[in-house]
Order: structure tokens, then C-alpha cells, then sequence
């Protein structure tokens, strides 16, 4: 018997296959469904209460997996994009021009990359010869008041020092680096009027292995030269004549003579005295130079400050501290001598104890080393003293030095001099020699200035303008990083500047 079928079977392939997809689509919008959920629950587990999330914003906390919260996550409005997170390599690629693939890790932690969110390490002495562009290791850090630069060039001296290696602060006008350099083990010599620390600015620093005995005179008659006119010319305000400088020349090599014939170092005073005295000058000096003495009076009087002037018992005796190159950080005090009113005082302290300081930079073998110019923008507008560290800067390839120059902004740099003068074009060159730029926040009035100098774009000069405290642009060669210094509570307690502040308050 056959059986005819009036209605369609109840499972046909087709039936099946359509009802399996069902299920599938089913199951995978319940799984998503779940994973919103998960998802949503630990979002609201870290997100910060509402009162706190201008702090997350500018404390340089890591965001939550699920990204930014609120308006900040720039996903409301149409763009509906999921949040998600790749390896800062893959960003870079997916995102050009927005997310950085970062320096890598090698270098002292700084903080955190901003925008990668990821570690943020910096080095200059790694950077050199590996990164493209990074023609030499010296910083400049800029910023207005209070935003952290000295608790950067702190930190990165503290952490520089784990690595072996060591820092030098030639002048430190508020006494702040003090407390810091004990605590590292190092020494401290605090100078100023009524203080005990002596430093010989003409003192000869040992021979480097390798340099003849009258090759190496020939370079300490040269530091010593320029030393002298460095501080005359600070003093009187203007250029040496040429007669001036022959003075200064033939005064110091018969100060140096007459000192090795009584078996002592030359000092300041030696020169002064026969400065002092033009006939006894005109008759070393001879016919070659005429009548020098006449010419002298200025210059004697101008040494005659370090002498027995207001300077007088600093400068003027026996270094009381020989210089030890195995301490990991060595700072100079100049806190005495701040309050005056005049900086010519500190220029000429700086001049004297940088002089002193550099003599023993000089060895190559002595290892990678920080000289840290906190407060520079205070004695940016003197020539010798931009000359001295013009010379540094120069050097410190060679010697492995990485110098850091803190200034509040930009334009401390333009006003070292008129447009086309010497001092503008030294400080030009300051900044055109330092490969690592970090801008801390810079005023509005400031921004344009400072965009030009360092050829920010757009967004860049944006982002300065609101940088909250201790974040900062990070110019690397011709990398940007927006890099947040983050300071352990043991570096905060050690580097708080504002104590004082608020002990009065
Ligand atoms: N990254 C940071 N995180 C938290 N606190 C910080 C950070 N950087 C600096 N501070 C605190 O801010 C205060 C001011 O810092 P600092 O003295 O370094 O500022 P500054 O820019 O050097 O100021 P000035 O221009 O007056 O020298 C200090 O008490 C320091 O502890
Ligand atoms: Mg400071």
C-alpha cells in the first residue's frame, strides 16, 4: 500500500540547518549579552566616584580596561567604536601619527606614556647612537613655576644614581638639592658669606692618562684665562679690551710663577695683587705690552670684588674640600647668597664653583655623569657664564656628560640678548645643542614663543597649555611623548618643595 504525504515533513535538511543557526545566533547574543555584562560590572568597580575623576585625569592613574569614563572616552555621540586595548606596537601602526611605539625600556622609569599608557623610560646615554636624530645627551627642561621641574631633575639623579652612574650641581641658588644629595651618600659644599667651605677656582685638576705634561699646562693656562675674564667681564658689565685681557694673562702667569717658587697654588689674590700694582705689571709685561699697568684699573678693581669685596672668603684660599670623584652626587650650595637682590654675586659663585667643577669633569674615564642646572634662567643673561657652559655642552659627548638646563620658559633664552648679539646666540645654541626637550606647562602669553623655538605643532602647543603638575611634553630628537613623572611616596617626601608653603599657611 502506498501512503501518500499531505503535509510537508516536520525535519527536512533545511529545517534542521536553519534552526541550528537560530541556536547559534542565540547562544552568541546571549554570550555577548554576558560579556557586556562582565564587562560593565568591573567598568563600575573601577570607575572613580564622580568627584574624583578630574584627579584621574591629571594624576596619571592608569585608566580602567573599558578606557576613559565619561565624556572624556570620546565615545558617546554617534561614534559607537567598542573600547579595546592592543600592544603599544600594534597601536602605533593602527593609529599613525596618534600613538607612539615608545623608546623601549631601557633607561631609568620616568612615569608613564600618556598616551601609549604604557612605562616610560628615558636615557640619554642609552638614546645616543641608537635613536635617529639624537645627536647628543643634553636636556633642557622648561616650565613655569612649581610644576615640577626640580622634582624631575631630583628623581632622575636619584634614579641615575642605581645605574652607577653621577651627578653634579655646580650651582643651587635655593639650597633644595641639599637634603637630597645626603640622602644619597654624597657631598655638599655649602658656600656664602660667614660659611667655612673654601673653593680654589684656579686649582689644577689631576692630568688625564694619556696627555703630556705640557699639553696639559697649556689646557689648565687656558681654563684659568678664561675663568679670569669670565668674571671681570661679569663684573664690569661689558667685553675686555684686548689690553685688559694681555693683563690678565701676564698677571696670571707671574702669579703662577711666583706660586710654584713657594711651593703653594696660585690664587685669586695672587693675581689681584699684581693687578694692583701697574708697575710692577708694566715691568714683567715689558716692552712687549707697553705700558700695561695703566690700561688695568678696571680689571683690578673687578677682581678686587672676589678679593675683598662682598665675594671676599669664598674664592680667595685653598679649596677646603678636594673633589671626590667617587661620590655619586655633589651639589653647591649658593643658598647664602640668594635674597641679595643682585645675581651678579651668584653668576660670579657659579662661575667660580663651576670652574672648579668642570677641572675635574674633564677626565673621559670618569664615567657617564648628570651636571644639572637647576634655576639657570636666573643667570641666563650673562655671557661668561653662558660661554662656560657653551663649552660644556660641546664637551659632553666626549666626556660623557649629559647636562640638564632648567628654565621657567622659552624666551629666558631670547632674553640673554639682542637679536644677533653673542649671549643670543650662545643661549641659541644652548638649546639647539640639547636633543631631549621637556616643556613643562607654559603660560598662553608664552605658547607662541615657544612653539616657534621648538617647531611644536598645533596640538602640541594645545596640550602644553594644560599640563598639570608633572607632565610634560617630551621633545626626543623628533619624537613626542606626553610623559607623566611619577614620584614614589618616598621621592615625594624627600622632594617637596612646597612644605614650607603650607607649614606657614
Ligand atoms: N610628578 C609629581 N607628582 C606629584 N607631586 C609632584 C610631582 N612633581 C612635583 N611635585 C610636587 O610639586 C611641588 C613643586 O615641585 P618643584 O619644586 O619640583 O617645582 P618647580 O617646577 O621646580 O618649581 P620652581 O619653578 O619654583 O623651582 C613639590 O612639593 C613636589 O613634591
Ligand atoms: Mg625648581
Amino acid at each position: 500500500m502506498r501512503i501518500r504525504a499531505t503535509a510537508a515533513p516536520l525535519f527536512t535538511p533545511r529545517t534542521v540547518k536553519r534552526a541550528q543557526a537560530q541556536a547559534r545566533r542565540k547562544a552568541l547574543a546571549e554570550a555577548q549579552r554576558h560579556a557586556r555584562k562582565v564587562a560593565e560590572d568591573a567598568r563600575s568597580a573601577q570607575r572613580p566616584a564622580p568627584e574624583d575623576q578630574d584627579d584621574l585625569a591629571g594624576s596619571g592613574a592608569l585608566f580602567p580596561p573599558g578606557g576613559r569614563p565619561g565624556v572624556a572616552s570620546a565615545r558617546g555621540g554617534k561614534l559607537k567604536l567598542p573600547a579595546h586595548r592592543v600592544t603599544t606596537a600594534v597601536a602605533a601602526g593602527a593609529y599613525p601619527f596618534l600613538a607612539e611605539g615608545g623608546l623601549g625600556a631601557q633607561g631609568l622609569l620616568i612615569g608613564q606614556d600618556v598616551h601609549a599608557e604604557a612605562a616610560f623610560c628615558f636615557d640619554p646615554f642609552e638614546l645616543y647612537g641608537r635613536l635617529a636624530g639624537f645627536t647628543n645627551p643634553n636636556l633642557l627642561l622648561a616650565g613655569v613655576i612649581g610644576m615640577g621641574k626640580s622634582a624631575l631633575a631630583k628623581s632622575i639623579a636619584l634614579r641615575a644614581t642605581c645605574f652607577g652612574y653621577r651627578v653634579y650641581v655646580p650651582c643651587d641658588p635655593k639650597g633644595e638639592w641639599s637634603s637630597v644629595t645626603l640622602q644619597l651618600g654624597g657631598s655638599v659644599i655649602a658656600l656664602g658669606p660667614g660659611l667655612p667651605g673654601r673653593l680654589n677656582p684656579l686649582d689644577a685638576p689631576p692630568r688625564p692618562a694619556g696627555v703630556s705634561v705640557a699639553a696639559w699646562a697649556g689646557e689648565v693656562r687656558k681654563r684659568r684665562l678664561l675663568l679670569l675674564s669670565s668674571l671681570t667681564r661679569t663684573v664690569l658689565g661689558r667685553p675686555l679690551t684686548p689690553m685688559e685681557h694681555t693683563a690678565l694673562d701676564v698677571a696670571l702667569d707671574a702669579a703662577v710663577n711666583w706660586a710654584a717658587g713657594q711651593h703653594t697654588v696660585p690664587l685669586l689674590p695672587h693675581v689681584a695683587r699684581i693687578l694692583n700694582h701697574p708697575d710692577v705689571l708694566t715691568k714683567i709685561s715689558g716692552e712687549v705690552a707697553g705700558r700695561l699697568g695703566d690700561a688695568v684699573f678696571d680689571v683690578a678693581h673687578a677682581l678686587r670684588r672676589l678679593v675683598s669685596g662682598d665675594l671676599a672668603g669664598m674664592f680667595d684660599a685653598p679649596s677646603t674640600t678636594a673633589f671626590d670623584p667617587r661620590v655619586p652626587v655633589l651639589s653647591i650650595d649658593l643658598s647664602r647668597l640668594n635674597g641679595t637682590g643682585d645675581d651678579t654675586a651668584l653668576v660670579l659663585a657659579m662661575t667660580c664653583a663651576s670652574a672648579w667643577m668642570e677641572a675635574a669633569l674633564s677626565d673621559p674615564s670618569g664615567g657617564r655623569r648628570f651636571v644639572v642646572y637647576d634655576e639657570a634662567w636666573r643667570v641666563m643673561r650673562h655671557q661668561g657664564l653662558l660661554e662656560r657652559m657653551q663649552a660644556q655642552w660641546k664637551l659632553s659627548r666626549g666626556l660623557g656628560i649629559a647636562n640638564l638646563l632648567v628654565i621657567h620658559r622659552l624666551s629666558d633664552l631670547l632674553s640673554a640678548g639682542d637679536a644677533g648679539s653673542r649671549s643670543r646666540a650662545l643661549a641659541e645654541g644652548l638649546l639647539s645643542d640639547c636633543s631631549t626637550r621637556i616643556i613643562y606647562r607654559q603660560e598662553h602669553d608664552q605658547l607662541a614663543a615657544t612653539g616657534a623655538l621648538l617647531g611644536l605643532t598645533g596640538v602640541e602647543m594645545r596640550a602644553v597649555a594644560d599640563l598639570p603638575r608633572g607632565r610634560g611634553l617630551w621633545k626626543i630628537a623628533d619624537r613626542s611623548f606626553i610623559a607623566h613623572h611619577q614620584l614614589h611616596p618616598a621621592e615625594l617626601a624627600m622632594f617637596d618643595t612646597d612644605a614650607r608653603l603650607t607649614e606657614t599657611a
